[in-house]
């Protein structure tokens, strides 16, 4: 198999990398050499992770794509627009291609699969999401007798090292995210992790394959982690819960949900305790019941283990390329955001003063919100306290009803603030 990569950076050099240390047991193991012969860089002068000795290195993408002796194409440069242009001439010229890219395939990926249809070649992408585990090939085979009810994942490795370094060991976020940049983990522009645009770009992705919908990036209700600060997190502790930036897409009726925000988890749930840079998602089937993949979530030999899986799939002939996975779509609604039921987390600061929790509790009470658990505490140096609740389970409308009254009153003293709980049960 001759291939061409565009983009020889962390993940394009990683394959480079795995396919020189594993290139012969991947021989024997399919009776085929994957040679990469050409690759398309921005700069053929720059120092890179790997060996490029005996490959021909061009500036020109469009040389890649339009080369007579390339079988397979590896679109790893990111980005919606070049991209979209070189995928398209390659699919165009009967090339199979295969891609890391979330924001490619979540923006146009059903164009772009209808295609490779149209021209009878492969068009994959297991990397684009979860790094190096293989959570496309697990819900388009291995679970594919069940009919998923719901996902959660941990989807993006930046935010979750932010928030593990954060809670762990008191680092401020900035610095945290600095060195998730510094690792080359974090997207070219770092807020699409931290503003959760990569989370819900996967999870539009993971929804599609797990629903059989079509992909609906453009639904997913996606807020990120900047606004969570450190008392959120002590408060969170307390109650017995970790706060972690979630993807959750789930059947709700003739609907989906799709969302991505922090969310507080139990500590007693395995995926609390997923730090790092690691990623990991649970599935809820029918049949199987809840089942959790975890892994590295980026870097560049753990994504090329995912580029180099689907290189093998094409050679054994192995995944079809209907539309992401199913033979026929069913067109599912996403749910509104207002109209999510959810428990929730919400952390006030207030005067403290005689008979303001009686109003709070009685703006819940007038708003039919139950609250489960209570913590206050006086903040140092000042009369004022934090109050931080746990509500039962309400619609999203409710509570922001609840955020508005108690923002209006004369004894709040900050914006109110509320994060989702998720039993993931
Ligand atoms: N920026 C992404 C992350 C890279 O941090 O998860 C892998 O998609």
């Amino acid at each position: 198999m001759k291939v061409g990569v565009l983009g020889l950076g962390t993940v394009g050099g990683g394959v480079v990398n795995v396919l020189r240390k594993n290139g012969d047991s991947i021989e024997r193991r399919t009776g085929e050499r994957i040679q990469v012969v050409l690759a398309g860089v921005r700069n053929i002068k720059q120092d890179r992770i790997c060996d490029t000795s005996d490959i021909e290195l061009t500036e020109d993408p469009f040389a890649v794509v339009n080369h007579p002796d390339i079988d397979v194409v590896l679109e790893l440069i990111g980005g919606t627009e070049l991209s979209k242009d070189l995928v398209e001439t390659a699919i165009n010229n009967g090339k199979h291609v295969i891609t890391a890219n979330k924001a490619l395939i979540a923006k146009h990926g059903n164009e772009l699969i209808q295609l490779a249809n149209d021209n009878k070649v492969r068009l994959l992408f297991e990397a684009s999401v979860a790094g190096g585990i293989p959570i496309i090939k697990a819900l388009e085979q291995g679970l594919s007798a069940n009919k998923i009810e719901s996902l959660a994942g941990i989807i993006n490795g930046t935010g979750n090292f932010i928030l593990s370094e954060m809670k762990d060991k008191g680092r401020d976020f900035a610095d945290a995210l600095a060195e998730a940049q510094a690792l080359g983990y974090a997207e070219a522009d770092p807020t699409f992790d931290v503003e959760g645009i990569d989370s819900a770009h996967k999870l539009s992705i993971l929804a599609a394959i797990a629903f059989g919908t079509e992909l609906q990036f453009d639904k997913v209700y996606t807020k990120g982690i900047s606004e969570v600060t450190a008392e959120d997190i002590r408060y969170a502790t307390e109650l017995g819960y970790t706060i972690k930036h979630l993807g959750i897409a789930k059947r709700a009726g003739d609907a989906i949900e799709m969302r991505v925000h922090p969310t507080l988890i139990s500590n007693k749930q395995l995926i609390a305790n997923v730090n790092g840079v690691m990623n990991a998602v649970l599935v809820k089937g029918d049949a199987l019941g809840t089942s959790l993949y975890y892994g590295a979530g980026a870097g560049d030999e753990a994504t090329a283990s995912a580029v180099i899986a689907d290189m093998i799939d094409i050679i054994n002939n192995q995944t079809s390329n209907h539309i992401l996975g199913w033979k026929s779509q069913e067109k599912l609604k996403v749910l509104d955001a207002d109209l999510i039921e959810s428990e929730f987390y919400m952390r006030l600061l207030v005067s403290d003063k005689r008979g303001v929790l009686a109003e709070i509790t009685q703006i819940f009470s007038q708003n039919n919100v139950s609250i489960e658990s209570l913590v206050q505490k006086q903040v140092d140096g000042d009369n004022n306290a934090h109050i931080a609740i746990i509500t039962n389970k309400i619609l999203t409308r409710d509570i922001q009803a609840v955020k508005l009254a108690i923002e209006a009153c004369e004894f709040n003293q900050d914006s109110v603030k509320i994060i989702h709980i998720e039993p993931l049960d």
